[in-house]
């Protein structure tokens, strides 16, 4: 149900794209569009299809292919049978050339070798530091819930909805409310985008000696229910009340400490339900302005312990092996929970957007894939006993021990 629900989700986000800027908008004799549609995949994936590969990658096993209704079924029809929800990344314009094609793919292909550089002897064990420790004790289960309860109160917050922004002002007069205990300036905006009218939050505090130097600690506000958010209520309560609260919990404790070396941005991205729309703007802006990014973590889904309670997981694709590996010494130093290495499959929350433009990402969730929550986007992702705020926490922890650790340090992943 929910793999079926979300390859609808997933087609659609592939449809939106190609409806609002039409490759070829070419009449069949029936009179139905064919819209063609460029997309990076799985090469296995197009094999198996049976659709010709236009242009392949071998080292990443990735080709470009230009997918018809048909063949764009079949893709989704082989990825749903490897039980995924997609495996192929739509391409946001149709690329000019093949030499273009080359050019993301080796993008790409950089990107991801850079990403899984051996870099644990780098990393190392994490030497502890008292004033974590204590932070990290002041953390409290009660006050996500809190959020966790407000955020999930709005009927909806999909990027679509008739009032795509009802929640943000509410919410953004929480952070200040936070904000304010600080003996530093916070900075708290919303951002606008131009693909969907829902805006992001992003608050800010600046570095006291490298404010160049930056970490994102995100998290998607939006909500979803059923196809194109025609499901009735969308509380959104686990997907992500949950990940959005665990970083406002998180802030709060860190605006009790002293002000950070390094820049620390929090996002609430707009629209991630709908494609990754907001962060994938963010991240495109990042690229152009330079921005000196070390580390980016997304919170996605924090509260449903599908494999038990601190059982979490760490995705591995789009994400960097530097960033798996800081995890991985922070558990063992301060959090003690057990962290499964798993995949998503796709890219399936914003941390894909930030990876895509080059910057090292972080995505530990609540459970394995296959064990999360099933009832996302449905009126049924509520609060409810099966929920644990406990494992939400464990989330806060990875968010101000990035803050707190790598914010004061001159860690960065080795080019
Ligand atoms: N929170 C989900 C992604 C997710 C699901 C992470 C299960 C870990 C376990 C996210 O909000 C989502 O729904 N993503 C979409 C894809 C996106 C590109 C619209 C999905 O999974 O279909
Ligand atoms: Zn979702």
């Amino acid at each position: 149900m929910q793999n079926t629900t979300r390859l609808i989700a997933t087609s659609l986000i592939t449809l939106t794209v190609f409806t609002s800027k039409p490759i070829l908008n070419a009449h069949s004799q029936s009179g139905d569009p064919l819209v063609f549609k460029p997309v990076l995949a799985d090469l296995k994936l197009l094999k198996a299809a049976n659709i010709p590969v236009l242009y392949k990658d071998e080292e990443t096993q990735v080709g470009y292919a230009v997918l018809n209704h048909a063949a764009e079924n079949a893709l989704s029809d082989m990825a749903h049978a490897a039980g995924r929800c997609g495996n192929f990344e739509a391409l946001d314009e149709m690329p000019r050339d093949l030499i273009s094609v080359r050019e993301q793919l080796q993008a790409l292909n950089t990107y991801n070798k850079r990403n899984q550089i051996l870099s644990f002897s780098q990393v190392g064990a994490m030497a502890e530091r008292v004033e974590i420790t204590e932070a990290l004790a002041q953390l409290d289960a009660n006050k996500i819930r809190n959020t966790v309860e407000f955020l999930s109160s709005f009927p909806t917050r999909y990027n679509r909805g008739a009032n795509p922004n009802s929640h943000i002002q509410p919410f953004m007069d929480r952070l200040a409310e936070i904000a304010k205990q600080a003996n530093y300036p916070i900075h708290i905006e919303t951002i606008d985008h131009k693909s969907t009218p829902q805006k992001s939050i992003k608050l800010t505090i600046q570095g006291s000696t490298r404010p160049s130097e930056i970490i994102v600690l995100g998290g998607h506000l939006d909500s979803i229910s059923g196809f194109m958010g025609m499901g009735g209520k969308a509380p959104g309560a686990d997907d992500n009340a949950s990940g959005s609260s665990s970083l406002v919990e998180a802030l709060r404790v860190l605006t009790l400490q002293p002000q950070p070396e390094r820049t620390i941005e929090f996002y609430w991205y707009a629209g991630e339900e709908s494609g990754l729309l907001g962060s994938a703007e963010i991240a495109k802006q990042a690229k152009a302005d330079n921005k000196d990014i070390i580390a980016v973590l997304q919170l996605d889904m924090t509260m449903f312990p599908g494999d038990g309670v601190l059982k979490v997981a760490s995705m591995t694709d789009f994400t960097s092996r530097w960033l798996r590996d800081y995890l991985v010494a922070a558990n063992d130093t301060y959090f003690h929970a057990t962290v499964q290495e798993d995949k998503c499959g796709y890219g399936c929350s914003d941390h894909a957007s930030w990876y895509r433009q080059g910057f090292p990402t972080l995505f530990p969730t609540e459970s394995k894939f296959a064990s999360s929550f099933q009832d996302i986007h449905t009126p049924k992702d509520v609060i409810s006993p099966v929920m644990s705020f406990e494992h939400a926490k464990f989330f806060s922890k990875v968010a101000l021990t990035m803050a707190m650790d790598l914010g004061n340090s001159e860690q960065r992943q080795p080019y």
